[in-house]
Formats: C-alpha cells, structure tokens, sequence
C-alpha cells in the first residue's frame, strides 16, 4: 500500500531562501510531498511574501501577541494541524521550542544549522566559526530535540573557510549548500529513507 503524501509545514523567522528552495524541489517533483502552509513568527517576515507569491498558504503567528511561550507554541501547533501538517520543517526559524511543541511532533521536526554541529550551535554561528579560527565549517540538517541544535544528524556538508571572510562572504559560501543539501534531507525523509536509532541517522 502507497504511503499518504506527506504535508509539509515550514517555520520561517526572516528572508526564507530555504524555504524557496524547498518549494522548488517539491515543484520540481524531487520532494513528493506538499507544504501545506508557511509561518512566520512576525508578520513582516519576507518569507510569508515569497511564499504567498507561489500560491502556499502563509500566515503570521506573532510571538509578541503571546506572554508566554507555550502559549505561541499552542497557536503554532493549531495553526499547523488545522492544515493536517504531517512534517514540520524549520528554515531560519529562530526560536527555541519547548517540551510541548517537540513532544506534539516528535521525530517530525528537522532543522537546518548553518555550521558543523555539534561545533558552534546557537544564533551566530558565522562570527563563532571565524573568531575561533577554524578551516572549515558548513552546515547540518538535523532532527529537533528538546535542546539547543542537538538532534540526530541527517546531513552535513562543508566549506572551506577562507583567509579574509566576513560573516557575509562565509554566510554565502554556507547557504549555497544549505540550498542543496535541505531540499535532500527532506527527500529522504518523505522517501522513507531515514532509519533513526538513538544519535544514529542510516541511510537505507
Ligand atoms: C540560514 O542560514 C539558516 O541556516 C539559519 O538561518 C538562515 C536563514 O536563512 N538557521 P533563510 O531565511 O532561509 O534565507
């Protein structure tokens, strides 16, 4: 018996150039799923434009309106069921979330980090990687855990780092990967692909 198609929610913060190229690979017929809906956690995010403008559902659910957090995650969590959201996918969402989000969705959530986890999570990964002076960095997508960028690992690829970066030249190098290498986490989760035990992330 075929699998049901997997509907595919997208959290997004800002810019979400991710996002598009996950919206491309699913037009494009590499990812076999749809994206039900794109949020943002503040209305002005770009990425609700750009999604809006392909046609995906985008709405705004603003972490100001909410005193607590649980609270936000509770309007997230209804806002992502409402449209039968099966695979929650963060891109350059920029919020922690709590034992009750994780715990709704659990093995269901990925993340793209823009270093080589488990080195330099956190929101300045970029100015992290050039202050310590390390040669290389890249970026991971992952499984969302209750901490900090600390799930599973599914992919990581790398760059170099070089003599004379900026945060802005380094951040590009990364997100040119980022671009390629998301798109394929996700094709192999909606494949079927990914056999999980405890930190471990088979490729079958
Ligand atoms: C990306 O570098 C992502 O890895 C990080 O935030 C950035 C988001 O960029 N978490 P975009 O919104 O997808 O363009």
């Amino acid at each position: 018996m075929a699998n049901k198609r997997e509907k595919i929610g997208i959290l997004c913060s800002g810019r979400g150039s991710n996002m598009e190229s996950i919206q491309k690979a699913v037009a494009s017929g590499q990812i076999k799923a749809d994206i039900a809906v794109v949020i943002a956690d503040k209305p002005e995010a770009k990425a609700l434009e750009k999604a809006a403008a392909v046609g995906i559902p985008s709405v705004a659910v603003d972490r100001k309106a909410y005193a607590e957090r649980e609270d936000f995650e509770r309007a997230l969590i209804k806002a992502l069921d409402e449209e039968g959201v099966t695979l929650v996918v963060l891109a350059g969402f920029m919020r922690l979330l709590s034992p009750l989000f994780v715990g709704h969705y659990r093995g269901r959530i990925l993340n793209i980090h823009p270093s080589l986890l488990p080195s330099f999570g956190g929101a300045h990964a970029h100015r992290d990687v050039l202050d310590y002076g390390v040669k290389v960095s890249g970026c991971t997508i992952h499984f969302v855990d209750e901490g900090m960028d600390s799930g599973a690992i599914i992919l990581q690829a790398s760059v170099p780092v070089l003599d004379g970066d900026t945060e802005d030249t380094l951040a590009a190098r990364v997100l040119e990967q980022e671009h390629i290498l998301y798109p394929r986490a996700i094709e192999l989760y909606v494949d079927g692909r990914l056999e999980v035990e405890g930190r471990q992330v088979k490729i079958k």
